[in-house]
């Protein structure tokens, strides 16, 4: 086994490709990200925590947007966290923690974060634990800090359309994996399981996620998500961003 993961940047590539086959406009969502956070810091370097953050995607686009960022990086898998590790490089702080459990924000290393962005995740767990977190997500920011979640939020008035839309995006993925241009969900995990330093790393995810994929698909609408932002106690909460089934949905401390 090696003691070190080699070429990093190229696994956090690899992840990228294969997060981008299921979100084409990956990117937009970002950007729109990283803009709600320059509007509530002026200029200033942000400190931001990239809740359930993976490989580190979102922190990798914060510094390279805001040189002089603090970034925190929190996860539990730790296949994902050591390329995070490995591909931020000292830059952020690499963090584990279960968000099942309140007690996921005991060691932030932080209080008065400027921003909270998650991505793609929150839908792994459920809907009584979601609202929960979100009012827990509030004592991590500073007044007037901001909380972005970019998940699937399908749109209730466009039940058959969104469909379709879903139906057509399943079909240009297949085609993407077919031809080569990224690798599924299970072909990314494989490849990963079979690199000497990541392989231990993946066995242990498999005893904190035992289901080939995860455990919970659930994925209300955005105004759900509205709602239960506002019932955490967020001043404003709205739409920042739609593309299709997905949305990011902002709410300001
Ligand atoms: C599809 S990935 C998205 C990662 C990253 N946000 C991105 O956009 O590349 C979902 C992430 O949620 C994390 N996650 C799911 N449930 C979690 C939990 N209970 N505690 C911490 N992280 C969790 C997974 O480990 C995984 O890294």
């Amino acid at each position: 086994m090696t003691t070190y993961l080699a070429d990093p940047a190229t696994w956090q590539e690899s992840w990228d490709r294969q997060q981008e086959a299921f979100l084409p406009d990956r990117e937009e969502r970002f950007a729109a990200m990283l803009s709600a956070v320059d509007a509530v810091t002026d200029g200033a370097p942000p400190r931001v925590l990239d809740l359930a953050g993976g490989t580190g995607t979102i922190s990798l686009r914060v510094l390279s947007r805001f040189p002089g960022a603090q970034a925190t990086v929190l996860d539990q898998d730790p296949a994902l966290l050591a390329i995070a590790t490995a591909s931020l490089h000292g830059r952020a702080t690499i963090m584990s923690a279960d968000l099942r459990h309140p007690q996921w924000s005991a060691e932030l290393p932080h209080r008065e974060y400027d921003a909270v962005l998650t991505a793609t995740a929150l839908h792994w767990l459920a809907a009584e634990r979601v609202a929960e977190l979100y009012a827990e997500v509030r004592e991590a920011l500073r007044p007037g800090g901001v909380f972005v979640n970019a998940d699937h939020m399908p749109d209730e008035a466009l039940p058959t359309f969104t469909k379709k839309l879903m139906t057509r995006a399943a079909a240009l993925r297949s085609a993407r994996y077919a031809a080569g241009a990224a690798l599924s969900w299970p072909d990314w995990w494989a490849r990963a399981a079979d690199d000497d330093f990541l392989a231990p790393l993946v066995e242990q995810r498999s005893q904190i996620y035992p289901s080939a994929h995860h455990s919970a698909e659930w994925m209300p609408p955005a105004a759900w998500h509205i709602d239960a932002l506002r019932m955490a106690g967020f001043t404003e909460a709205g739409i920042l961003w739609r593309g299709g089934p997905d949305a990011a949905v902002i709410a300001v401390n």
